[in-house]
């Protein structure tokens, strides 16, 4: 019988301490130490030789990256984000209409949506829009920020266009080899709401997790809150802030880019933690994923990529096969690439 308000109502109605389910155990690994590295920022401005090499190697070592000069105007940002604070900053009636954990017409909005498969659950409301292949129905969308989220698709599926091109030259194969996969077809955003939290060392925004699919466009307004795995050489692991950086946007590799790219590009653990008790946060991630999905559509390491030298590290599957493996075996620990090599 959950509130049809969200975490949100649950603020609203003033709690002082949150109810047990959304009491996280504590994290084992360190939080990086001080003065250590961060994620590359990496202006989209330079010579594209130069910004094919930067990601590259931020794609290898890190798994993440910042981009600023994306050509997105910092005014589209601000506007965008503003509007998801908005709609979940209304009174809680004129949100409930729109509480469902069900997709219809590609749209949902509900806190945390894996709810059922965690064993806590977050501290997040989320509007979910699926918006490709097929373009969700806009009455489905909140009127507040309705206009912005298709925008916003539609601003980030160029980005998203862009850096798969320079990541494909980074690979060394042809500049539309990712894009031929159709990856940036099949999209998914994720609109999140990290209420103020009077407890926010105990619980969690997003556990950690990687991104199951090829690459993530994220952007994160200033409250900050997302952290990144690092593994150093000797093995020391530790979170490192991924601090907001204003117009950037949050480039991440998935499952899927990984296995594509035959480990050349790493999908890296990441979480996201609650910081305040008096400030929200707003986060929205674009999954870009292929959008053939049929039962010959294979997905696998390039074949360009393997040699004898460098043998395919996984194997084939189509993309019936790799979700199927995901939604079944989220709670298990061993990683979702695991299961394709
Ligand atoms: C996520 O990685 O799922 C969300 C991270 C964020 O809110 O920054
Ligand atoms: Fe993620």
């Amino acid at each position: 019988d959950e509130s049809r308000t969200g975490v949100k109502g649950l603020v609203d109605s003033g709690v002082t301490e949150i109810p047990t389910m959304f009491r996280h155990n504590p994290d084992p690994l360190p939080p990086a130490p001080i003065g250590s590295v961060s994620v590359p920022t990496i202006d989209l401005s330079l010579p594209r030789s130069v910004v094919v090499d930067t990601i590259r190697a931020a794609s290898h070592e890190w798994g993440f990256f910042q981009v600023i000069n994306h050509g997105i105007p910092a005014s589209v940002i601000d506007k965008t984000l503003s509007a998801i604070q908005s709609f979940n900053e209304l009174p809680p009636s004129d949100r409930s209409p729109y509480y469902s954990r069900s997709m219809t017409g590609g749209v949902s909005y509900s806190s945390n949506v894996d709810l059922y498969k965690s064993s806590a659950a977050s501290w997040r409301d989320t509007i979910q829009v699926l918006t490709g292949p097929t373009r969700p129905d806009p009455e489905r969308i909140p009127p507040v920020c309705r206009q912005e989220i298709l925008a916003w698709d539609e601003h980030v599926t160029k980005v998203g266009r862009s850096l798969l091109k320079l990541m494909s030259e980074g690979l060394g194969v042809g500049p539309h080899r990712l894009e031929q996969l159709t990856i940036g077809d099949g999209k998914v955003m994720v609109c999140h709401y990290y209420p103020p939290c009077p407890e926010p060392d105990a619980t969690m925004g997003v556990v950690t997790h990687t991104d199951p699919g090829a690459l993530t466009v994220l952007v994160q307004d200033s409250t900050g809150g997302l952290q990144v795995k690092r593994t150093e050489q000797d093995g020391k692991c530790y979170w490192v802030d991924i601090d907001p950086v204003p117009g950037a946007l949050v480039i991440n590799v998935g499952d899927l880019l990984q296995i594509i790219s035959n480990d050349e590009f790493k999908s890296v653990e990441h979480r996201a933690v609650v910081r305040s008790r008096d400030k929200s946060r707003v986060s929205i991630a674009v999954f870009l994923n292929p959008a053939k999905r049929g039962d010959s559509d294979f997905y696998g390491p390039l074949p360009e990529l393997i040699s004898d030298e460098r043998p395919a590290h996984y194997r084939n599957f189509t993309m019936s096969e790799f979700m199927g493996t995901f939604f079944s075996k989220q709670l298990a620990s061993k990683a979702l690439t695991d299961h394709f090599k």
